[in-house]
């Protein structure tokens, strides 16, 4: 056959909605070749206008190009499968010498594809395969299972630890799409990936990045997306940093576009698998020529088809690779307006490194599953269950952290001296400071300085200071020679309720600071109600006591903290003025219950307890309808500042193993963040333990004023003491404030009792 340069023709031809308006724009007409050959024309039609079809028909026209014959492209502008058989039956009428088309629904484009065969014209397929027995005599493209597959194994690398994963896509009825899929799901077999139902956009731009952002908001685990079609990548990419979720929510796209490549140049796109689109047009073009001029046969095989497929072959990107591929187009010569001048990849952290210095060195917290015993019930316990498992889909080590709700801290004491004894004990558990000391004395806790000061794995200075000092220091044990053995969740304070209406009517502004005036005010509201209530509700248990005795200015831990003070100067005075308000009046002990009621009833103009009973006395000031206006504050004080009583339980890690012990750490600084903090506190009503977290509950303190007020207290905390007898010591206080009230000499009980309390100290110290 006699072959001649004609001018190359090709067209993007997009159609419009309108029915009028979908025959494609009529190509130039072709310089009229002789009358004895019929000019070669070839139809390449694609499926979606987007510049992944762009690089297609470049190819198309670098192919009709090269080899001399016409050739015309055209796409619909989204998915739309009626445009593609309508361009079908246009090419068919006009005689085309092939038609490649992609088809979007290979089913429903199949009768069409064999109306162009029956009449002579070579139909191939390119991109999306056809069906089974099809007329299409060979298919040019991906492998789209296998690429499915190896973009699925590359998000098994990615999320170690598994995750809920978004699938966007363009067509529910494309092969391709649905063959992507399946490999994926092939290639993270195995792994804890679950995968979400994908989300079809029918290759619509907007509509896939619509969806992108509601399956992200609709999964606040989100650990990653997959984009099986090139608009999938560029949307789940701007929904994620819409979300702020770069990094958190791993992202795996198909082929390599310009903002493709720039996803993964800007960290958003771990990896993508790149077609070789530009090659599908080019190979389409020239297949059909070499059917037209020698056969089908010779066609196929000088073009290497195996069983009907020419497979293109895939590169996988990551910003690791991303010079190399392009090294590699620019070699073969194929375009691209991207580029990587001025641009290096991140230095390629390695996830979970291990420390390569220090104590902690070598030691790999990798894949290390740490249960967590805690004492944390219902609305609670489902929060820590759906935190454990967002940090189990995301932390890069592949640490499984599994939280068992154990019972009452009691039960969890009885636990873990079983566990120690037979060295069965989990990777966390919770617990107070005594608590610690018995664990300790036993052998059974690590010592968490170890971890928090480590230069890979510890916290950083910034971090260290954002904790208030009070807290981190609690858990450090000087009769266990400054080892820390507990590091602080949340906390609760011993603050003093007033009630502010109250004390307006009777013509004070606002709530007492020093011990005088509280006295007064006490008095005032006692004489108010002449019938011996109406002042303050004198709680008599340990952690008042202790906190009277900060209030004034002392402590009842001896000075190194390894002994009891309760003798101390400032317990005396706060008790001779405790029993001075109860002897002229103004002060009582109320035994018959709660003192909430008693305080929302105006029998009490003051109480003191902890903050953890704010909600109480909310609902009992509502049960009786009362309008009061109340608040809380620092208990009244001989200080400058007000030093307050701060407690609460803390978590441990138990002495295992030290890769489970650092896991345990891993989770720990986690769940410590001070977002956490927050979302914590607003479930639980206690109080952060980092003053950033603090930051992040202005709109929970205008929903709770009483506890914005307590909130406020928390840089002046101190700490009762942290000893192994404290539980006991602490029935022993409550008896002996109680007999000073009852007259016993303050003095005299006060010695007794520290006598006691180090007694039993010792006692215990030495088993
Ligand atoms: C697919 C095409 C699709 C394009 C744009 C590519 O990944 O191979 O079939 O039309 O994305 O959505």
């Amino acid at each position: 056959m006699k072959t001649r340069l004609f001018t190359i023709l090709a067209a993007v031809v997009v159609l419009s909605m309108v029915v009028s308006a979908c025959a494609p724009k009529a190509a130039p007409t072709p310089t009229k070749p002789p009358e004895e050959a019929k000019p070669i024309k070839i139809v390449v039609i694609g499926k979606s206008v987007h510049p992944y079809w762009s690089n297609v028909e470049k190819g198309t026209v670098a192919a009709a190009k090269d080899l001399g014959v016409e050739a015309i492209f055209f796409v619909p502008p989204k998915e739309d499968v009626a445009a593609q058989i309508q361009t079908m039956e246009t090419y068919i009428a006009q005689g085309v010498t092939g038609i490649a088309i992609a088809p979007s629904d290979p089913n429903a484009l199949e009768p069409v594809m064999k109306k162009a065969a029956d009449a002579g014209i070579f139909v191939t397929t390119l991109d999306t395969p056809p069906i089974d027995g099809s007329v299409s005599l060979v298919y040019i493209g991906t492998n789209n299972y296998s690429a499915g597959k190896t973009a699925g194994e590359a998000m098994a690398k990615l999320l170690p630890g598994g995750g809920k994963v978004g699938i966007g896509r363009g067509s529910d009825t494309a092969l391709n799409a649905l063959q992507r899929t399946d490999g994926f799901l092939e290639g993270i077999k195995g792994t804890a990936i679950e995968t979400l139902e994908p989300v079809n956009d029918k290759e619509d731009a907007a509509t896939a990045l619509q969806l992108a952002n509601s399956v992200i908001s609709a999964n606040p685990n989100l650990a990653g997306a997959f984009g099986v079609y090139a608009y999938n990548g560029p949307a789940w990419a701007t929904a994620i940093k819409e979300a702020n979720a770069v990094g958190k929510i791993k992202l795996v796209s198909f082929d390599a576009t310009t903002d493709i490549i720039n996803g993964i140049k800007e960290g958003v796109i771990d990896a993508t698998v790149a077609q070789r689109e530009y090659d599908m047009g080019y190979k389409s073009v020239g297949i059909i020529k070499l059917m037209a001029e020698k056969g089908v046969d010779a066609a196929l095989s000088e073009m290497g088809a195996v069983e009907g497929i020419i497979d293109t072959g895939v590169d996988v990107i990551t910003a690791a690779t991303l010079k190399d591929y392009e090294a590699t187009l620019d070699k073969k010569g194929i375009p691209h307006e991207w580029d990587t001048a001025g641009w290096e990849p991140a230095k390629a952290v390695e996830p979970c490194a291990l420390a390569t210095e220090g104590p902690l060195a070598g030691v790999d917290p990798r894949g290390q599953a740490v249960v967590w015993w805690h004492q944390h019930s219902q609305m609670r316990e489902e929060w820590l269950l759906e935190k454990a498992e967002e940090f189990n889909t995301t932390n890069e080590c592949g640490i499984t952290v599994v939280p068992e709700y154990q019972g009452s801290y009691n039960d969890i004491r009885d636990k873990m001296n079983a566990g120690i004894a037979t060295g069965e004990l989990p990777g966390l558990t919770v617990g107070y400071q005594n608590d610690q000391a018995f664990y300790a004395l036993a052998g059974g806790l690590a010592d968490m300085n170890l971890y928090i000061d480590d230069p890979k794995w510890g916290l950083t200075a910034e971090e260290r200071a954002d904790f208030y000092e009070a807290f981190l220091q609690q858990g450090v044990h000087p009769a266990f020679g400054g080892q820390r053995l507990g590091f602080p969740p949340n906390r609760s304070i011993e603050v003093l309720f007033y009630n502010q209406t109250w004390l307006e009517e009777l013509g004070f502004d606002g709530p007492p600071t020093t011990p005088e005036e509280f006295r007064e005010m006490a008095c005032a509201a006692a004489a108010a109600n002449a019938d011996g209530t109406g002042g303050f509700i004198i709680n008599t248990e340990a952690s008042s006591l202790a906190a009277w005795t900060f209030a004034f200015g002392g402590d009842i831990s001896n000075e190194d903290r390894t002994g009891y003070m309760y003798n101390g100067q400032a317990t005396i005075d706060a008790l001779t003025f405790l029993k001075g308000m109860s002897d002229d009046g103004c002060a009582y002990i109320f035994t018959e219950g709660y003192p909430d009621p008693e305080f929302a009833a105006r029998r009490a103009s003051f109480t003191d307890g902890s903050s953890s009973g704010i909600p109480y006395y909310f609902s009992d000031m509502e049960t009786i309808g009362s309008t009061d206006v109340w608040g809380v504050t620092a208990i009244p004080h001989t200080t400058s500042d007000p030093v307050m009583n701060i407690y609460g339980g803390d978590i441990m890690i138990p002495a295992t193993t030290p890769e489970t012990q650092l896991a345990a750490w891993i989770f720990l600084q986690w769940f410590l963040s001070p977002e956490l903090q927050a979302e914590w506190d607003k479930i639980s009503g206690y109080f952060p333990t980092r003053a950033s977290a603090a930051g992040l509950l202005t709109d929970y303190v205008d929903e709770n004023p009483q506890w914005g007020q307590a909130l406020a207290l928390l840089p002046y905390g101190t700490y009762e003491p942290q000893l192994i007898s404290y539980q006991s010591v602490r029935d022993a206080a409550v008896q002996a404030f109680n007999e000073i009230l009852q007259g016993a000499d303050i003095k005299t009980t006060l010695d007794a009792l520290t006598k006691e309390a180090n007694e039993l100290q010792a006692e215990l110290m030495e088993e």
